[in-house]
Protein backbone atom coordinates (compact mmCIF):
# COMPACT_ATOMS: atom_id res chain seq x y z
CA UNK A 1 0.00 0.00 0.00
CA UNK A 2 0.82 3.63 -0.74
CA UNK A 3 0.91 6.16 1.92
CA UNK A 4 1.41 10.32 1.54
CA UNK A 5 1.98 12.53 4.25
CA UNK A 6 2.83 16.31 4.82
CA UNK A 7 5.08 17.49 7.39
CA UNK A 8 5.78 21.44 7.66
CA UNK A 9 9.11 22.64 9.25
CA UNK A 10 9.91 24.16 12.67
CA UNK A 11 12.10 26.79 14.12
CA UNK A 12 13.00 26.89 17.44
CA UNK A 13 13.19 29.12 20.22
CA UNK A 14 14.98 26.82 22.38
CA UNK A 15 17.43 25.72 20.14
CA UNK A 16 19.18 21.92 19.90
CA UNK A 17 22.69 21.88 19.36
CA UNK A 18 24.61 19.02 20.99
CA UNK A 19 24.11 15.38 21.22
CA UNK A 20 24.63 12.97 24.24
CA UNK A 21 24.11 10.04 21.66
CA UNK A 22 25.01 10.82 18.37
CA UNK A 23 23.39 7.55 16.88
CA UNK A 24 20.00 7.73 18.20
CA UNK A 25 20.40 11.45 18.20
CA UNK A 26 19.28 12.25 22.04
CA UNK A 27 20.01 15.54 22.97
CA UNK A 28 22.04 17.54 25.67
CA UNK A 29 18.86 20.01 26.37
CA UNK A 30 15.42 19.97 25.67
CA UNK A 31 14.14 22.41 22.87
CA UNK A 32 11.31 24.31 21.87
CA UNK A 33 9.86 25.20 18.99
CA UNK A 34 6.87 26.81 16.96
CA UNK A 35 5.67 24.44 13.48
CA UNK A 36 5.44 26.81 10.63
CA UNK A 37 2.70 27.08 7.75
CA UNK A 38 2.29 24.67 3.91
CA UNK A 39 4.37 27.43 3.01
CA UNK A 40 7.29 25.34 4.57
CA UNK A 41 6.22 21.87 4.30
CA UNK A 42 7.45 18.80 2.77
CA UNK A 43 5.02 15.89 0.96
CA UNK A 44 6.13 12.28 1.03
CA UNK A 45 4.49 9.13 -0.43
CA UNK A 46 6.16 5.66 0.52
CA UNK A 47 5.35 2.16 -1.00
CA UNK A 48 7.02 -0.79 0.04
CA UNK A 49 7.82 -3.01 -3.22
CA UNK A 50 8.66 -6.76 -3.10
CA UNK A 51 10.12 -6.42 -6.96
CA UNK A 52 12.58 -3.96 -5.76
CA UNK A 53 16.24 -4.74 -5.34
CA UNK A 54 17.06 -1.41 -3.29
CA UNK A 55 15.65 1.70 -1.78
CA UNK A 56 14.82 4.43 -4.55
CA UNK A 57 14.52 7.87 -3.53
CA UNK A 58 13.69 10.99 -5.40
CA UNK A 59 13.54 14.47 -3.87
CA UNK A 60 12.10 17.37 -5.34
CA UNK A 61 12.53 15.42 -9.05
CA UNK A 62 15.62 14.71 -8.94
CA UNK A 63 17.44 11.59 -7.95
CA UNK A 64 19.63 12.04 -4.64
CA UNK A 65 22.49 11.02 -3.80
CA UNK A 66 24.43 7.98 -2.47
CA UNK A 67 24.93 9.95 1.09
CA UNK A 68 21.39 10.93 0.96
CA UNK A 69 20.11 7.21 0.30
CA UNK A 70 22.53 5.26 2.86
CA UNK A 71 20.89 7.70 5.39
CA UNK A 72 17.26 6.91 4.04
CA UNK A 73 17.63 3.17 3.86
CA UNK A 74 19.27 3.30 7.25
CA UNK A 75 15.97 5.10 8.61
CA UNK A 76 13.51 2.70 6.27
CA UNK A 77 15.63 -0.40 8.39
CA UNK A 78 14.44 1.13 11.91
CA UNK A 79 10.70 0.92 10.21
CA UNK A 80 11.11 -2.48 8.54
CA UNK A 81 12.57 -3.94 11.69
CA UNK A 82 9.93 -3.02 13.42
CA UNK A 83 7.46 -3.77 10.91
CA UNK A 84 8.84 -7.39 10.49
CA UNK A 85 9.52 -6.82 6.71
CA UNK A 86 12.36 -6.82 3.88
CA UNK A 87 11.01 -5.25 1.15
CA UNK A 88 12.54 -1.97 -0.09
CA UNK A 89 10.54 1.24 -0.46
CA UNK A 90 10.18 3.50 -3.35
CA UNK A 91 10.23 7.00 -1.71
CA UNK A 92 9.23 10.32 -3.75
CA UNK A 93 9.55 13.94 -1.68
CA UNK A 94 8.21 17.17 -2.45
CA UNK A 95 9.24 20.59 -0.71
CA UNK A 96 7.18 23.05 -0.87
CA UNK A 97 9.96 25.70 0.05
CA UNK A 98 10.63 28.20 -2.54
CA UNK A 99 13.18 27.09 -4.96
CA UNK A 100 16.65 28.11 -3.59
CA UNK A 101 15.61 29.71 -0.44
CA UNK A 102 18.25 28.02 1.64
CA UNK A 103 15.34 26.83 3.67
CA UNK A 104 15.67 22.75 2.90
CA UNK A 105 14.72 21.15 6.28
CA UNK A 106 15.30 17.72 7.79
CA UNK A 107 12.65 18.61 9.95
CA UNK A 108 9.70 18.78 7.58
CA UNK A 109 11.95 15.99 5.85
CA UNK A 110 12.08 13.23 8.30
CA UNK A 111 8.25 13.85 9.95
CA UNK A 112 7.00 13.33 6.48
CA UNK A 113 8.85 9.74 6.00
CA UNK A 114 8.16 8.47 9.45
CA UNK A 115 4.77 8.93 9.08
CA UNK A 116 4.18 7.87 5.37
CA UNK A 117 6.59 5.35 5.49
CA UNK A 118 5.47 3.61 8.83
CA UNK A 119 1.39 3.22 7.43
CA UNK A 120 3.37 2.02 4.17
CA UNK A 121 4.88 -1.20 6.47
CA UNK A 122 1.72 -1.52 8.26
CA UNK A 123 2.12 0.03 11.21
CA UNK A 124 0.11 2.11 13.42
CA UNK A 125 2.16 4.54 15.74
CA UNK A 126 0.95 6.70 18.20
CA UNK A 127 1.72 10.38 18.12
CA UNK A 128 4.64 9.45 20.74
CA UNK A 129 6.01 7.14 18.70
CA UNK A 130 5.87 8.91 15.84
CA UNK A 131 8.24 11.78 17.09
CA UNK A 132 10.64 9.16 18.55
CA UNK A 133 10.82 7.45 15.32
CA UNK A 134 11.29 11.01 13.19
CA UNK A 135 13.51 11.88 16.13
CA UNK A 136 15.97 8.80 14.72
CA UNK A 137 16.03 10.53 11.58
CA UNK A 138 16.98 14.01 12.24
CA UNK A 139 16.61 15.59 15.48
CA UNK A 140 14.36 18.23 14.81
CA UNK A 141 11.99 16.25 12.85
CA UNK A 142 10.48 15.06 16.89
CA UNK A 143 9.19 18.19 16.81
CA UNK A 144 7.32 18.23 13.55
CA UNK A 145 4.64 15.59 13.94
CA UNK A 146 2.91 18.42 16.39
CA UNK A 147 1.11 21.73 15.31
CA UNK A 148 1.31 24.74 17.30
CA UNK A 149 4.14 25.19 20.40
CA UNK A 150 6.04 21.95 20.61
CA UNK A 151 8.91 20.69 23.20
CA UNK A 152 11.06 17.69 22.27
CA UNK A 153 11.91 16.45 25.83
CA UNK A 154 15.72 15.56 26.55
CA UNK A 155 14.60 12.76 28.16
CA UNK A 156 16.68 10.77 30.61
CA UNK A 157 16.95 7.08 29.43
CA UNK A 158 20.14 5.39 27.12
CA UNK A 159 17.44 4.04 24.75
CA UNK A 160 15.92 7.27 24.14
CA UNK A 161 12.16 6.16 25.28
CA UNK A 162 11.70 9.43 26.99
CA UNK A 163 13.38 11.68 24.24
CA UNK A 164 10.23 13.23 22.27
CA UNK A 165 7.61 16.05 21.38
CA UNK A 166 5.01 16.82 23.01
CA UNK A 167 2.50 19.80 22.09
CA UNK A 168 2.56 22.46 24.63
CA UNK A 169 -0.14 24.51 22.99
CA UNK A 170 -2.46 24.80 19.69
CA UNK A 171 -1.60 26.75 16.50
CA UNK A 172 -5.39 27.82 17.12
CA UNK A 173 -3.89 29.75 20.12
CA UNK A 174 -1.04 31.42 17.72
CA UNK A 175 -3.16 33.43 15.36
CA UNK A 176 -1.54 36.34 15.61
CA UNK A 177 2.07 35.11 15.45
CA UNK A 178 4.37 35.07 12.54
CA UNK A 179 7.94 34.07 11.41
CA UNK A 180 8.92 36.99 9.32
CA UNK A 181 11.99 35.00 7.40
CA UNK A 182 14.28 37.29 5.61
CA UNK A 183 16.21 35.31 3.22
CA UNK A 184 19.68 36.37 3.28
CA UNK A 185 21.39 33.53 1.34
CA UNK A 186 20.49 30.21 -0.28
CA UNK A 187 23.74 28.54 -0.68
CA UNK A 188 23.87 25.21 1.56
CA UNK A 189 25.98 25.28 4.59
CA UNK A 190 29.67 24.56 4.38
CA UNK A 191 29.03 22.17 7.64
CA UNK A 192 26.16 20.70 8.47
CA UNK A 193 24.00 21.05 11.50
CA UNK A 194 24.80 17.43 12.70
CA UNK A 195 28.71 17.59 12.16
CA UNK A 196 28.73 21.22 13.77
CA UNK A 197 27.24 20.32 16.61
CA UNK A 198 29.52 17.62 17.69
CA UNK A 199 32.44 19.42 17.25
CA UNK A 200 30.75 22.06 19.78
CA UNK A 201 30.52 19.86 21.98
CA UNK A 202 33.92 18.22 21.71
CA UNK A 203 35.72 21.49 21.58
CA UNK A 204 33.71 24.55 23.16
CA UNK A 205 34.22 25.88 26.68
CA UNK A 206 31.39 27.80 26.27
CA UNK A 207 28.83 24.83 25.69
CA UNK A 208 28.99 23.91 29.35
CA UNK A 209 27.64 27.40 30.55
CA UNK A 210 24.90 27.19 27.84
CA UNK A 211 23.88 23.90 29.49
CA UNK A 212 23.30 25.76 32.89
CA UNK A 213 21.43 28.35 31.46
CA UNK A 214 19.38 27.06 29.22
CA UNK A 215 17.00 25.13 31.20
CA UNK A 216 16.34 29.20 32.98
CA UNK A 217 15.15 30.39 29.19
CA UNK A 218 13.27 26.79 28.92
CA UNK A 219 11.17 27.65 32.12
CA UNK A 220 10.53 31.26 30.75
CA UNK A 221 9.33 30.16 27.59
CA UNK A 222 7.07 27.36 28.86
CA UNK A 223 5.41 29.61 31.01
CA UNK A 224 5.00 32.32 27.95
CA UNK A 225 3.47 29.96 25.99
CA UNK A 226 1.21 28.94 29.23
CA UNK A 227 -0.19 32.18 29.30
CA UNK A 228 0.26 32.87 25.46
CA UNK A 229 1.83 35.89 25.80
CA UNK A 230 4.40 36.24 22.96
CA UNK A 231 5.77 39.35 24.71
CA UNK A 232 7.29 37.84 27.50
CA UNK A 233 9.34 35.76 25.44
CA UNK A 234 11.14 37.60 23.26
CA UNK A 235 14.33 38.25 25.76
CA UNK A 236 14.68 34.67 25.73
CA UNK A 237 14.31 33.41 22.06
CA UNK A 238 17.31 36.12 21.23
CA UNK A 239 19.27 35.28 24.34
CA UNK A 240 19.10 31.59 23.30
CA UNK A 241 19.86 31.77 19.27
CA UNK A 242 22.81 34.39 20.90
CA UNK A 243 24.34 31.74 23.14
CA UNK A 244 23.88 28.77 20.26
CA UNK A 245 25.89 31.09 18.01
CA UNK A 246 28.59 31.79 20.20
CA UNK A 247 28.96 28.57 21.62
CA UNK A 248 29.40 27.80 17.79
CA UNK A 249 32.16 30.78 17.48
CA UNK A 250 33.74 29.13 20.66
CA UNK A 251 33.79 25.79 18.81
CA UNK A 252 37.43 25.05 17.76
CA UNK A 253 37.99 25.64 14.82
CA UNK A 254 35.22 28.45 14.74
CA UNK A 255 32.02 27.84 13.29
CA UNK A 256 30.28 30.75 11.71
CA UNK A 257 26.88 30.73 10.12
CA UNK A 258 25.45 34.21 10.53
CA UNK A 259 26.68 36.99 7.68
CA UNK A 260 27.01 40.43 7.64
CA UNK A 261 23.25 40.66 6.70
CA UNK A 262 22.26 38.57 9.37
CA UNK A 263 24.12 40.94 12.26
CA UNK A 264 22.49 43.75 10.52
CA UNK A 265 19.22 42.26 10.92
CA UNK A 266 19.41 41.19 14.83
CA UNK A 267 20.88 44.98 15.77
CA UNK A 268 17.70 46.36 13.79
CA UNK A 269 15.44 44.16 15.87
CA UNK A 270 16.85 45.01 18.78
CA UNK A 271 16.53 48.85 18.00
CA UNK A 272 13.10 48.08 16.61
CA UNK A 273 12.26 46.93 20.31
CA UNK A 274 13.93 50.05 22.32
CA UNK A 275 10.35 51.62 22.57
CA UNK A 276 8.17 48.65 22.53
CA UNK A 277 8.55 45.19 22.55
CA UNK A 278 7.36 43.47 19.82
CA UNK A 279 9.72 40.83 17.70
CA UNK A 280 12.52 38.62 18.50
CA UNK A 281 14.80 37.05 16.33
CA UNK A 282 16.31 33.70 16.08
CA UNK A 283 19.17 32.13 13.89
CA UNK A 284 19.73 28.16 12.97
CA UNK A 285 23.03 26.94 11.19
CA UNK A 286 22.67 29.31 8.21
CA UNK A 287 22.64 33.07 7.98
CA UNK A 288 18.75 33.43 7.14
CA UNK A 289 16.85 35.31 9.95
CA UNK A 290 13.66 34.15 11.59
CA UNK A 291 11.93 36.94 13.01
CA UNK A 292 8.74 36.32 15.38
CA UNK A 293 6.31 38.86 15.62
CA UNK A 294 2.75 40.01 16.25
CA UNK A 295 3.46 43.17 14.42
CA UNK A 296 4.28 41.60 10.95
CA UNK A 297 3.57 44.96 9.05
CA UNK A 298 6.18 47.07 11.25
CA UNK A 299 8.72 43.64 10.95
CA UNK A 300 8.53 44.12 7.38
CA UNK A 301 8.67 47.79 6.87
CA UNK A 302 12.35 47.59 8.81
CA UNK A 303 13.35 44.70 6.92
CA UNK A 304 13.07 46.10 3.43
CA UNK A 305 15.66 48.99 4.52
CA UNK A 306 18.44 46.47 4.98
CA UNK A 307 20.84 45.76 2.00
CA UNK A 308 21.38 42.01 1.57
CA UNK A 309 17.99 40.60 1.77
CA UNK A 310 16.91 38.44 -1.37
CA UNK A 311 13.70 37.94 -0.05
CA UNK A 312 10.58 38.36 2.74
CA UNK A 313 8.50 35.05 3.23
CA UNK A 314 5.81 35.51 6.09
CA UNK A 315 4.62 32.20 7.55
CA UNK A 316 2.21 31.56 10.14
CA UNK A 317 1.74 28.96 13.00
CA UNK A 318 1.20 25.77 11.50
CA UNK A 319 -0.22 22.17 11.95
CA UNK A 320 1.19 19.05 12.87
CA UNK A 321 1.50 15.98 10.87
CA UNK A 322 -1.63 15.07 8.30
CA UNK A 323 -1.86 12.16 5.24
CA UNK A 324 -2.95 12.80 2.00
CA UNK A 325 -4.54 10.79 -1.07
CA UNK A 326 -2.83 12.38 -2.96
CA UNK A 327 0.44 10.41 -4.00
CA UNK A 328 3.43 12.08 -5.59
CA UNK A 329 3.65 8.83 -7.68
C1 LIG B 1 20.22 24.77 14.59
O1 LIG B 1 17.85 18.38 13.62
O2 LIG B 1 19.19 19.13 11.63
O3 LIG B 1 18.23 23.96 13.56
O4 LIG B 1 19.64 15.67 14.58
O5 LIG B 1 21.82 15.88 13.40
O6 LIG B 1 19.71 15.81 12.07
P1 LIG B 1 20.35 16.23 13.38
O7 LIG B 1 20.30 17.82 13.46
P2 LIG B 1 19.14 18.84 13.08
O8 LIG B 1 19.63 20.15 13.88
C2 LIG B 1 18.89 21.31 13.97
C3 LIG B 1 19.68 22.37 14.65
C4 LIG B 1 19.08 23.76 14.67
C5 LIG B 1 18.34 24.03 15.97
C6 LIG B 1 16.96 23.41 16.16
O9 LIG B 1 16.23 23.20 15.17
O10 LIG B 1 16.61 23.18 17.32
Amino acid sequence: MKFTAVANSNIAVIKYWGKRDEKLNLPQNSSISFTMDGQLSTTTTVEFDKKLTRDELVLDDKATGEKELVRVSQFLDLIRNRAQIQSKAKVISKNSFPKGAGLASSASGFAALAAAASRAAGLQLSEKELSILARQGSGSASRSVFGGAVEWQKGNEKNGSDSFAIQLSSEKNWKHLRNIIAIVSSEEKKISSRAGMAETVKTSKLYKKRLEEVGRRIETIRNAIRNNDFESMIDAIMQDSDSMHACMADTIPPIIYMNETSHKIAKAVSELNSSEKIAAYTFDAGPNAHVYTTKPQEVKSMLKEIDGIQEIIECKIGEGIRYSEKHLF
